[in-house]
Protein backbone atom coordinates (compact mmCIF):
# COMPACT_ATOMS: atom_id res chain seq x y z
CA UNK A 1 0.00 0.00 0.00
CA UNK A 2 2.69 2.60 0.95
CA UNK A 3 5.00 2.04 -2.35
CA UNK A 4 1.77 2.28 -4.37
CA UNK A 5 0.59 5.27 -2.66
CA UNK A 6 4.57 6.55 -3.03
CA UNK A 7 4.31 5.55 -6.94
CA UNK A 8 1.03 7.22 -7.75
CA UNK A 9 2.28 10.94 -5.86
CA UNK A 10 5.79 10.27 -7.97
CA UNK A 11 3.80 9.63 -11.29
CA UNK A 12 1.96 12.37 -11.14
CA UNK A 13 4.59 14.75 -9.73
CA UNK A 14 7.72 14.19 -11.49
CA UNK A 15 7.80 16.94 -14.22
CA UNK A 16 7.37 19.23 -11.08
CA UNK A 17 9.94 18.02 -9.18
CA UNK A 18 12.44 18.36 -11.92
CA UNK A 19 11.57 21.71 -12.10
CA UNK A 20 12.19 22.13 -8.79
CA UNK A 21 15.79 20.58 -8.84
CA UNK A 22 16.54 22.97 -11.31
CA UNK A 23 14.97 26.07 -9.66
CA UNK A 24 16.86 25.08 -6.76
CA UNK A 25 20.07 24.96 -8.44
CA UNK A 26 19.43 28.43 -10.19
CA UNK A 27 18.48 30.07 -7.43
CA UNK A 28 21.18 29.46 -4.51
CA UNK A 29 23.54 31.95 -6.09
CA UNK A 30 26.09 31.65 -3.25
CA UNK A 31 28.79 34.50 -3.37
CA UNK A 32 31.25 32.19 -1.37
CA UNK A 33 32.57 28.60 -2.68
CA UNK A 34 32.08 27.51 0.82
CA UNK A 35 28.84 28.28 1.31
CA UNK A 36 27.76 26.46 -1.77
CA UNK A 37 29.33 23.36 -0.78
CA UNK A 38 27.91 23.53 2.70
CA UNK A 39 24.49 23.99 1.18
CA UNK A 40 24.39 21.68 -1.63
CA UNK A 41 25.77 19.08 0.52
CA UNK A 42 22.17 19.39 2.41
CA UNK A 43 19.85 20.83 -0.60
CA UNK A 44 21.03 17.91 -3.42
CA UNK A 45 21.12 15.14 -1.17
CA UNK A 46 17.44 13.95 -2.07
CA UNK A 47 15.00 15.48 0.04
CA UNK A 48 11.41 14.53 -0.58
CA UNK A 49 9.96 18.12 -1.66
CA UNK A 50 6.88 17.51 -0.34
CA UNK A 51 6.59 21.46 0.72
CA UNK A 52 7.52 23.08 -2.96
CA UNK A 53 4.85 20.33 -4.41
CA UNK A 54 2.43 21.58 -1.93
CA UNK A 55 3.10 25.35 -2.62
CA UNK A 56 2.70 24.30 -6.91
CA UNK A 57 -0.10 21.87 -6.38
CA UNK A 58 -2.45 24.35 -3.35
CA UNK A 59 -1.68 27.25 -6.11
CA UNK A 60 -3.10 24.82 -9.59
CA UNK A 61 -6.06 23.78 -7.48
CA UNK A 62 -6.66 27.86 -6.65
CA UNK A 63 -6.27 27.78 -10.19
CA UNK A 64 -3.34 30.41 -9.44
CA UNK A 65 -2.38 32.12 -13.43
CA UNK A 66 1.01 33.83 -12.57
CA UNK A 67 4.02 32.10 -14.09
CA UNK A 68 5.95 31.78 -10.72
CA UNK A 69 4.79 29.00 -9.06
CA UNK A 70 7.83 27.20 -9.19
CA UNK A 71 10.32 29.58 -8.20
CA UNK A 72 8.19 30.42 -5.27
CA UNK A 73 7.47 27.23 -4.24
CA UNK A 74 11.31 27.09 -3.85
CA UNK A 75 11.05 29.61 -1.08
CA UNK A 76 9.93 26.78 1.42
CA UNK A 77 12.33 24.22 0.34
CA UNK A 78 14.87 26.53 0.54
CA UNK A 79 13.06 27.81 4.59
CA UNK A 80 12.84 23.76 5.44
CA UNK A 81 16.46 22.91 4.40
CA UNK A 82 17.97 26.24 6.56
CA UNK A 83 15.80 25.09 9.92
CA UNK A 84 17.24 21.05 8.67
CA UNK A 85 21.10 22.30 9.31
CA UNK A 86 20.10 24.44 12.31
CA UNK A 87 18.20 21.30 13.46
CA UNK A 88 21.49 18.84 13.14
CA UNK A 89 23.27 21.48 15.28
CA UNK A 90 21.05 21.55 17.87
CA UNK A 91 19.90 18.23 18.20
CA UNK A 92 23.72 16.60 17.80
CA UNK A 93 22.32 14.54 15.22
CA UNK A 94 25.05 12.58 12.94
CA UNK A 95 22.84 11.98 10.02
CA UNK A 96 20.34 13.82 7.45
CA UNK A 97 18.86 12.15 4.18
CA UNK A 98 21.33 9.13 3.98
CA UNK A 99 24.78 11.43 4.70
CA UNK A 100 26.79 12.63 7.29
CA UNK A 101 24.83 15.70 8.77
CA UNK A 102 26.38 19.11 7.68
CA UNK A 103 27.84 19.95 10.79
CA UNK A 104 29.81 16.39 11.06
CA UNK A 105 31.38 18.07 7.69
CA UNK A 106 32.26 21.12 8.63
CA UNK A 107 32.42 23.11 11.89
CA UNK A 108 28.74 23.95 13.04
CA UNK A 109 29.27 27.80 12.92
CA UNK A 110 30.30 27.68 9.53
CA UNK A 111 26.57 25.78 9.24
CA UNK A 112 24.75 27.62 10.99
CA UNK A 113 25.92 30.75 8.84
CA UNK A 114 24.90 28.89 6.03
CA UNK A 115 21.35 27.82 6.95
CA UNK A 116 20.89 31.64 7.89
CA UNK A 117 21.83 32.57 4.66
CA UNK A 118 19.48 29.55 3.08
CA UNK A 119 16.73 31.85 5.45
CA UNK A 120 17.80 35.08 2.97
CA UNK A 121 17.57 33.48 0.17
CA UNK A 122 14.03 32.32 1.08
CA UNK A 123 13.31 36.02 2.08
CA UNK A 124 14.59 37.47 -1.06
CA UNK A 125 12.21 35.10 -3.40
CA UNK A 126 9.34 36.13 -1.30
CA UNK A 127 9.91 39.64 -1.69
CA UNK A 128 9.73 39.30 -5.08
CA UNK A 129 5.78 37.94 -4.80
CA UNK A 130 5.52 41.36 -4.22
CA UNK A 131 2.62 40.55 -1.25
CA UNK A 132 2.98 41.49 1.70
CA UNK A 133 0.31 39.13 3.06
CA UNK A 134 3.25 36.01 1.79
CA UNK A 135 6.02 38.10 3.69
CA UNK A 136 3.93 38.46 6.57
CA UNK A 137 3.09 34.69 6.71
CA UNK A 138 7.03 33.91 5.85
CA UNK A 139 7.71 35.93 9.13
CA UNK A 140 5.42 33.88 11.29
CA UNK A 141 6.62 30.47 10.05
CA UNK A 142 10.24 31.70 10.93
CA UNK A 143 9.23 33.24 14.09
CA UNK A 144 7.08 30.17 15.31
CA UNK A 145 9.79 27.63 14.00
CA UNK A 146 12.89 29.12 16.42
CA UNK A 147 10.82 29.19 19.46
CA UNK A 148 9.71 25.62 18.77
CA UNK A 149 12.75 24.79 18.24
CA UNK A 150 13.97 26.72 21.52
CA UNK A 151 11.15 25.36 23.37
CA UNK A 152 11.96 21.99 22.67
CA UNK A 153 15.37 22.51 23.61
CA UNK A 154 14.45 23.47 26.51
CA UNK A 155 12.19 20.82 27.49
CA UNK A 156 14.61 18.14 26.34
CA UNK A 157 15.28 15.67 29.45
CA UNK A 158 12.02 16.53 31.05
CA UNK A 159 9.88 13.19 31.68
CA UNK A 160 6.56 15.32 32.24
CA UNK A 161 6.43 16.75 29.24
CA UNK A 162 2.22 16.93 28.48
CA UNK A 163 0.68 15.49 25.20
CA UNK A 164 -0.25 19.49 25.06
CA UNK A 165 3.24 20.98 25.43
CA UNK A 166 4.17 18.32 22.91
CA UNK A 167 1.26 19.46 20.51
CA UNK A 168 2.40 23.22 20.83
CA UNK A 169 5.77 22.45 20.11
CA UNK A 170 5.18 20.31 16.89
CA UNK A 171 2.66 22.82 15.33
CA UNK A 172 5.82 25.77 15.98
CA UNK A 173 8.11 23.27 14.30
CA UNK A 174 6.64 21.40 11.91
CA UNK A 175 3.12 22.39 10.86
CA UNK A 176 3.28 26.31 10.64
CA UNK A 177 6.13 26.03 8.03
CA UNK A 178 3.63 23.46 5.63
CA UNK A 179 0.53 25.03 6.86
CA UNK A 180 2.18 28.56 5.30
CA UNK A 181 3.33 27.03 1.72
CA UNK A 182 -0.40 25.74 1.03
CA UNK A 183 -1.70 29.37 2.91
CA UNK A 184 0.81 31.43 0.70
CA UNK A 185 -0.45 29.38 -2.64
CA UNK A 186 -3.77 30.48 -1.89
CA UNK A 187 -2.67 34.15 -1.36
CA UNK A 188 -1.22 33.85 -4.47
CA UNK A 189 -3.81 32.35 -6.38
CA UNK A 190 -6.22 35.54 -4.68
CA UNK A 191 -8.90 32.74 -4.05
CA UNK A 192 -11.65 33.80 -1.45
CA UNK A 193 -10.52 34.10 2.69
CA UNK A 194 -12.76 31.52 3.28
CA UNK A 195 -10.91 29.14 0.31
CA UNK A 196 -7.70 30.46 1.77
CA UNK A 197 -8.89 29.33 5.27
CA UNK A 198 -9.25 25.80 3.66
CA UNK A 199 -6.37 25.54 2.37
CA UNK A 200 -4.50 26.85 5.58
CA UNK A 201 -6.10 24.00 7.69
CA UNK A 202 -5.46 21.56 5.16
CA UNK A 203 -1.31 22.59 5.79
CA UNK A 204 -2.09 22.41 9.95
CA UNK A 205 -3.27 19.53 9.69
CA UNK A 206 -1.24 17.59 7.14
CA UNK A 207 1.68 19.53 9.29
CA UNK A 208 0.67 17.93 12.40
CA UNK A 209 0.11 14.40 10.73
CA UNK A 210 3.67 14.67 9.16
CA UNK A 211 5.46 15.23 12.59
CA UNK A 212 3.85 12.78 14.32
CA UNK A 213 4.37 10.20 11.40
CA UNK A 214 7.83 11.53 12.02
CA UNK A 215 8.20 10.63 15.80
CA UNK A 216 6.39 7.11 15.34
CA UNK A 217 8.97 6.29 12.37
CA UNK A 218 11.78 7.12 14.99
CA UNK A 219 9.82 4.06 16.92
CA UNK A 220 9.42 1.56 14.09
CA UNK A 221 11.20 2.13 11.24
CA UNK A 222 15.12 0.90 10.28
CA UNK A 223 18.06 3.21 10.13
CA UNK A 224 18.21 2.35 6.51
CA UNK A 225 14.30 3.65 5.71
CA UNK A 226 15.07 6.81 7.74
CA UNK A 227 18.72 7.87 6.43
CA UNK A 228 19.40 8.58 10.24
CA UNK A 229 19.43 6.66 13.70
CA UNK A 230 16.24 5.54 14.63
CA UNK A 231 15.90 5.57 18.50
CA UNK A 232 17.51 9.00 18.48
CA UNK A 233 14.78 10.81 19.76
CA UNK A 234 14.49 9.07 23.36
CA UNK A 235 18.47 8.69 23.14
CA UNK A 236 18.56 12.90 22.93
CA UNK A 237 15.70 12.92 26.22
CA UNK A 238 13.17 14.29 23.58
CA UNK A 239 9.89 12.97 24.81
CA UNK A 240 7.54 12.25 21.54
CA UNK A 241 4.11 11.11 21.66
CA UNK A 242 4.70 7.45 21.72
CA UNK A 243 6.55 7.80 24.76
CA UNK A 244 4.52 10.94 26.46
CA UNK A 245 1.12 8.52 25.99
CA UNK A 246 3.36 5.56 27.30
CA UNK A 247 4.87 7.29 30.25
CA UNK A 248 1.31 8.04 31.51
CA UNK A 249 -0.16 4.40 31.45
CA UNK A 250 3.40 2.09 32.23
CA UNK A 251 3.53 0.74 35.94
CA UNK A 252 5.78 2.35 38.29
CA UNK A 253 8.81 -0.23 37.46
CA UNK A 254 8.54 0.38 33.63
CA UNK A 255 7.96 4.11 33.85
CA UNK A 256 10.86 3.92 35.77
CA UNK A 257 12.61 1.64 33.90
CA UNK A 258 11.69 3.85 30.55
CA UNK A 259 12.90 7.44 32.26
CA UNK A 260 16.19 5.88 33.06
CA UNK A 261 16.65 5.00 29.23
CA UNK A 262 15.90 8.37 28.30
CA UNK A 263 18.91 10.95 27.31
CA UNK A 264 20.98 7.70 27.95
CA UNK A 265 22.97 7.86 23.98
CA UNK A 266 24.67 4.25 25.25
CA UNK A 267 21.09 2.95 25.21
CA UNK A 268 21.62 -0.71 23.17
CA UNK A 269 20.16 -2.38 20.74
CA UNK A 270 18.59 -4.95 23.15
CA UNK A 271 16.96 -2.32 25.42
CA UNK A 272 15.74 -0.51 21.99
CA UNK A 273 13.87 -3.82 21.01
CA UNK A 274 12.82 -3.97 24.25
CA UNK A 275 11.30 -0.50 24.48
CA UNK A 276 10.00 -0.54 21.22
CA UNK A 277 7.85 -4.15 22.28
CA UNK A 278 7.07 -2.23 24.97
CA UNK A 279 5.40 0.87 23.48
CA UNK A 280 3.44 -1.69 21.57
CA UNK A 281 2.02 -3.38 24.35
CA UNK A 282 1.31 -0.16 26.14
CA UNK A 283 -1.11 1.22 22.89
CA UNK A 284 1.14 4.17 21.90
CA UNK A 285 1.97 3.12 19.10
CA UNK A 286 -1.59 2.49 17.55
CA UNK A 287 -2.64 5.36 19.64
CA UNK A 288 -0.04 7.79 17.83
CA UNK A 289 -0.96 6.82 14.51
CA UNK A 290 -4.41 6.79 15.49
CA UNK A 291 -4.48 11.03 16.18
CA UNK A 292 -2.03 11.15 13.31
CA UNK A 293 -5.13 9.90 10.82
CA UNK A 294 -7.65 12.11 12.17
CA UNK A 295 -5.48 14.39 11.14
CA UNK A 296 -5.46 13.60 8.12
CA UNK A 297 -9.47 12.84 7.66
CA UNK A 298 -9.34 16.93 8.53
CA UNK A 299 -7.00 17.67 6.32
CA UNK A 300 -9.06 16.01 3.29
CA UNK A 301 -12.22 17.56 4.76
CA UNK A 302 -10.78 20.78 4.53
CA UNK A 303 -10.33 20.54 0.89
CA UNK A 304 -14.47 19.61 0.26
CA UNK A 305 -14.75 23.33 -0.75
CA UNK A 306 -12.73 22.65 -3.79
CA UNK A 307 -13.93 21.35 -7.19
CA UNK A 308 -11.99 18.18 -8.35
CA UNK A 309 -9.04 18.30 -9.88
CA UNK A 310 -6.15 16.70 -10.39
CA UNK A 311 -3.83 19.12 -8.26
CA UNK A 312 -6.73 18.33 -5.61
CA UNK A 313 -5.88 14.86 -6.23
CA UNK A 314 -2.35 14.84 -5.39
CA UNK A 315 -2.56 16.87 -2.03
CA UNK A 316 -5.09 14.20 -1.31
CA UNK A 317 -2.62 11.52 -2.10
CA UNK A 318 0.13 13.45 -0.03
CA UNK A 319 -2.18 13.84 2.72
CA UNK A 320 -2.48 9.57 2.97
CA UNK A 321 1.33 9.29 2.61
CA UNK A 322 1.88 11.67 5.38
CA UNK A 323 0.76 8.58 7.61
CA UNK A 324 1.67 5.55 5.71
CA UNK A 325 5.21 6.39 4.36
CA UNK A 326 8.16 4.81 5.46
CA UNK A 327 10.76 7.84 5.26
C1 LIG B 1 11.99 16.24 8.06
O1 LIG B 1 11.16 16.65 7.01
C2 LIG B 1 11.76 17.12 9.23
C3 LIG B 1 10.38 17.07 9.74
C4 LIG B 1 9.64 18.12 9.78
C5 LIG B 1 9.83 15.84 10.23
P1 LIG B 1 11.03 15.79 5.67
O2 LIG B 1 10.65 14.38 6.05
O3 LIG B 1 10.14 16.51 4.74
O4 LIG B 1 12.51 15.77 5.16
P2 LIG B 1 13.12 15.65 3.70
O5 LIG B 1 13.08 17.04 3.15
O6 LIG B 1 12.31 14.70 2.89
O7 LIG B 1 14.52 15.16 3.93
C1 LIG C 1 11.98 18.50 12.71
O1 LIG C 1 12.35 18.25 13.96
C2 LIG C 1 12.91 19.49 12.09
C3 LIG C 1 12.37 20.84 12.11
C4 LIG C 1 11.12 21.09 12.15
C5 LIG C 1 13.30 21.94 12.06
P1 LIG C 1 13.02 16.88 14.39
O2 LIG C 1 14.29 17.15 15.09
O3 LIG C 1 11.99 16.10 15.12
O4 LIG C 1 13.24 16.20 12.99
P2 LIG C 1 14.33 15.19 12.50
O5 LIG C 1 13.96 13.90 13.14
O6 LIG C 1 15.64 15.72 12.96
O7 LIG C 1 14.17 15.16 11.01
MG1 LIG D 1 16.25 16.67 14.59
MG1 LIG E 1 14.80 18.73 16.37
Amino acid sequence: MNKDLKEQIVDLVTPDLEKVEQALEENLSPHLDLVKQIASHLLFSGGKRLRPLLFIHAARMCGYKGTNEVLFSIIFEFLHAATLLHDDVVDGADMRRGRPAAHTCWPAPQVVLTGDFLLARALDIAAGTKEPRVISVIAKITRDMSQGEIDQLAQKGRKDLTEDQYLDIIERKTAVLIQGACQCAAILAKVSRQKENALKSFGFHLGMAFQMADDLLDYTATAEQLGKNPGADMREGKLTLPLIYSLARACPKDRKWMENLMANPDVDPSQFKKLQEKLVALNAIAYTRAIARTHVDNAKKSLEIYDSSLSKSVLTLIADYAVYRKI
